[in-house]
């Protein structure tokens, strides 16, 4: 069994990520009882306790849903910060003091990549990192060799085994439940191949623009920032085979498997697109290129999944927000019923978010003499929880317990940006599109021959 973390150290805590996910998950984890360690915080602002304790409160106001007083007051005894510059010594040496005894600590690097070798250097040089963990946050890289790069400086610190990385799709229930109904239930396996599926389309639309982060955008693009990690972690959920252990790694090898088995994918099979107005953002280049959308095609070079395309499509203002996995069944092979329509809709469909949602499309006999029918939606299941734990409220925890199953591991992100290179390394062009559309009519060239499966929500 690992051991507990006896701390945990958030490095840039005076930044967004903090502010926006990090305190709520703490404050979440202390109510549980399941925080009862110090929290230290490192940056450079000449900052105290209270005045961390301060913006903690402010961040879980604005983005958490609110401060329990109790659990709140609770996380604050655990608060300390730590001020200072990553290039200096001594910050790492009052850090050390600060940890005092502990022996299992656990650093979040919650920094710009750029920093990550600073800081690594420093805390093997005054033995912070001994038995200590570290957390970083996707984007690991920006290609292959710089996230080849960044690994070596982690590594240079820690082992693998001590690695986590978050991608915080990992973290949430809807994605866990991918894999949990397919192999938990008998029915659906025997139908989850190449016999029986046409295609399979995932959707991540975004109604939201950049929200004021153009400047970390302009480097990114929709490919870097949702389809290398997010999205392909969704097609490994619901393509993968069934687990041969199960220990920790026994998802993670099936899942690099599979990322392994997708072939990169050609220029041909990829449309970008650029909302109307993404160049005024600040931040953003008036020329910039930088793709607010992207529609793809993928195939999975594997028995189970030889010709079953694999259709991708995600964007910034999209008409609504909401996370959806559509996989179309093929029609019956014979017409049984002759005078009736051909039946439209078998499919099973993951709503991930905002709802979460499994539902099943058949087709259903009408009442009457006639052999004659309707297309209609069987919902399996409905389901949110109020005491759900978001996603970053998991990943904290089970970077506390030592638990990996839920990190990106090194030779999955590799095998990820393998997918994307062609498209990162020969860039199409990128169509305009108008606010609140389904992106550039050009990605109607690359749809499934039923056309994009349409994403609603409930109002
Ligand atoms: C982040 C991306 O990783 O995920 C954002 O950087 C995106 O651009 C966000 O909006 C979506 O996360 P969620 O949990 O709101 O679906």
């Amino acid at each position: 069994m690992a051991m507990d973390s006896d701390a945990l150290v958030l490095f840039g805590v005076t930044g967004d990520l903090a502010h926006k996910k990090i305190f709520a998950a703490l404050q979440m984890l202390t109510k549980r009882g399941r925080l009862d360690i110090p929290v230290i915080g490192v940056a450079r602002r000449p900052w105290d306790d209270e005045k961390l304790a301060e913006r903690a409160r402010d961040g879980i106001e604005k983005f958490g849903g609110g401060v329990d007083e109790q659990a709140f007051t609770e996380l604050t005894r655990h608060l300390r910060y730590v001020a200072g510059d990553y290039r200096e010594e001594d910050t790492f040496t009052r850090l050390k003091k600060t940890l005092g005894d502990a022996r299992r600590p656990a650093f979040y690097l919650a920094v710009p990549p750029s920093m990550y070798g600073v800081i690594v250097d420093q805390m093997a040089r005054t033995r912070c990192s001994e038995g200590a963990r570290v957390i970083v946050e996707k984007p690991f890289g920006h290609d292959l060799a710089s996230a080849e790069s960044l690994n070596q400086t982690l590594r240079s610190g820690f082992d693998e085994a001590d690695i986590f990385r978050i991608d915080h799709y990992l973290g949430k229930e809807a994605v866990q439940n991918l894999l949990y109904f397919r192999f938990a239930n008998t029915f659906l396996e025997p139908v989850w191949n190449r016999n029986y599926i046409s295609n399979i389309q995932v959707t991540m639309a975004e109604s939201f623009g950049v929200s004021g982060r153009g400047r970390f955008y302009e480097e990114a693009g929709a490919i870097r920032d949702v389809v290398q990690n997010h999205l392909l972690q969704i097609v490994a959920m619901l393509s993968v085979e069934p687990p041969v252990s199960a220990d920790e790694d026994g998802v993670r090898n099936e899942k690099v498997k599979i990322l392994k088995a997708i072939s990169p994918i050609s220029v041909d099979h990829v449309v970008r697109g650029q909302f109307r107005g993404y160049r005024d953002e600040d931040g953003v280049a008036p020329e910039s290129d930088v793709e607010t959308f992207a529609a793809l095609r993928l195939s999975i070079e594997s028995w189970r999944w030889e010709g079953v395309p694999i259709y991708i499509r995600t964007g910034k203002r999209l008409p609504v927000t909401a996370t959806e996995v559509f996989v179309e069944l093929e029609r019956p092979p014979q017409a049984i019923f002759p005078e009736d329509a051909p039946c439209q809709s078998n499919y099973v469909r993951f709503q991930l978010s905002p709802e979460v949602t499994i539902a099943i499309g058949a087709r259903v006999k009408s009442p009457g003499e006639a052999m004659l029918g309707k297309d209609l939606e069987l919902e399996v299941t409905r389901q949110r929880h109020e005491d759900e734990m978001t996603a970053y409220e998991r990943l904290l925890g089970d970077v506390l317990k030592g638990d990996t199953e839920l990190f990106a591991r090194q030779d999955g992100v590799e095998a990820a940006w393998r997918i994307v290179e062609p498209i990162l390394d020969h860039p199409t062009p990128v169509y305009p599109y108008e606010p609140g559309s389904w992106g550039p009519d050009e990605a109607s060239a690359l749809a499934p021959p039923s056309g994009w499966h349409k994403v609603e929500v409930e109002p």
